[in-house]
């Protein structure tokens, strides 16, 4: 009961502020020759020796910009994470980095229940030599005690920003969810000369017609690709406490009993259709292998599985 009004509250302060924050279009949008997404953390892989969990990482390679977009999960509080483990691997310096970007405090995409918990973000579960880069986030973050530096910036805003020519931010998105509670998130969004927007998305909470709606205030040009997670986790989910799917209950603002279901997957589909998008590809992080499917049909040619190793080349 408890929970159920604490529900209703978040529904109706996210509503509110979904309606307050106006957002102006951004002028003079520039453009990156080419865009590449490397998937560092996901749930699925190809190759054999690369660590796989319910999290996200994923390295953005916007011309010559780079910003990793989320630090994964590190659900079994490993040093080296399957993030550091996965860097090595694909041969991913962290120096080359010039950015991270959270898209928001959940514990798959912070890097641990312990860093969401404290509102802290960490790569590794013990040190890592991490860059003097900016860190972008929708809420104030706090050091990591395992591997922050302190010469790195954190730039906490709510609002659309620029990253670096053609990357930018589309402002956060708030929407409540059952036990998660009030959730802000943001998304990337990245211009590719001659073909549009390509949105990088960290699991979706804001819903992916909210997010295609903001990026054509923002933008103004047509929407070329939805990439990462959108949360569908329907008829099964990568989080289960027993035979409780956990994510399909706490991914949502409806009522526990009125889990994600098939209309879900089906009117997300619509909506990124009649956005006439390009290149879709959905993380399985928190999307069943059914809804996969679903998109994988919708789509056909324009589908790209997703996979830790596997760049998205745009
Ligand atoms: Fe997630």
């Amino acid at each position: 009961m408890i929970m159920i009004t604490k529900l209703l509250i978040d529904r109706r302060r996210a509503k509110k502020a979904r309606n307050e924050r106006v957002v102006a279009p951004i002028d003079n949008i520039e453009a990156v020759p080419s865009l590449t997404v490397l998937p560092l953390v996901d749930f699925f892989s190809e190759s054999m020796e690369a660590k796989t969990e319910p999290g996200v990482s994923y390295l953005v390679k916007a011309g010559d910009f780079s910003v990793l977009l989320d630090v994964g999960y590190n659900m079994k509080c490993e040093h080296p994470s399957p993030l550091i483990s996965n860097m090595n691997l694909f041969g991913v310096n962290i120096n080359d980095i010039d950015a991270l970007f959270i898209s928001h405090h959940h514990l798959d995409h912070l890097g641990g229940a312990g860093e969401q918990r404290k509102h802290t973000f960490s790569l590794s579960h013990g040190p890592v030599d991490f860059p003097p880069i900016p860190v972008y986030s929708p809420l104030p973050l706090k050091p990591s005690s395992h591997n922050f530096n302190p010469e790195s910036e954190i730039r906490a805003s709510l609002g659309p920003v620029k990253l670096a020519k053609g990357v930018y931010g589309t402002g956060s998105i708030p929407r409540a969810l059952y036990i998660m509670g009030y959730t802000e998130e943001q998304a990337l969004a990245v211009n590719v000369a001659g073909k549009g927007i390509v949105l990088i998305i960290g699991c979706g909470h804001q819903t992916v017609q909210r997010v295609i709606e903001r990026a054509k205030k923002l933008f103004n040009l047509p929407v070329y690709g939805v990439i990462g997670g959108l949360h569908f986790p329907v008829h099964g989910g990568r989080i289960m406490l027993g035979p409780i799917n956990l994510q399909a209950v706490v991914g949502t603002d409806r009522m526990p009993w009125n889990y994600i279901n098939e209309k879900d997957v089906r009117d997300a589909i619509q909506a990124i259709s009649n956005a006439d998008v390009k290149f879709v590809s959905l993380s399985a992080h928190d999307s069943s292998d059914w809804a996969i499917d679903q998109f994988r049909k919708a789509f056909g040619s324009a589908y790209k599985d997703l996979l830790v190793g596997n760049p998205l080349e745009i």
